[in-house]
């Protein structure tokens, strides 16, 4: 069963940008692409450097450390050094506040 965590109000992710949160203890960054939001591990796969300080470009965020870039919908790497995907979460709006099941995957 999902155990959703309300996170965040949906006005404070701008379309287009993502911000880091830090749920039950994880790591999570939630972007917002047109008005559809998705969170995932905010750490690199590769290694310990996090995502949120890399830029979103359409649905790839970037990793500042060595330049691999994954897709914020599905987790999955699309530029080495990175080959492992990082995890994602699910999201769902309620009363207007992004929530996120942290245990998930
Ligand atoms: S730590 Fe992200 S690409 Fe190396």
């Amino acid at each position: 069963m999902p155990k959703f965590t309300p996170v965040t109000p949906v006005t404070t992710i701008k379309n287009g940008t993502a911000k880091p949160f830090t749920i039950n203890g994880q790591d999570i960054l939630i972007a917002n692409l047109d008005g559809e939001f998705f969170a995932i591990e905010d750490r690199c796969s590769h290694e310990d450097s996090r995502l949120s300080l890399g830029c979103l470009k359409g649905d790839l965020i970037d990793c500042t450390l060595h330049g691999s870039r994954f897709n914020v919908k599905t987790g999955l790497p699309v530029e080495e050094p990175a080959v492992d995907p990082v995890r994602t979460f699910k999201v769902r709006i309620k009363n207007d506040m992004i929530e996120i099941d942290p245990g998930s995957l």
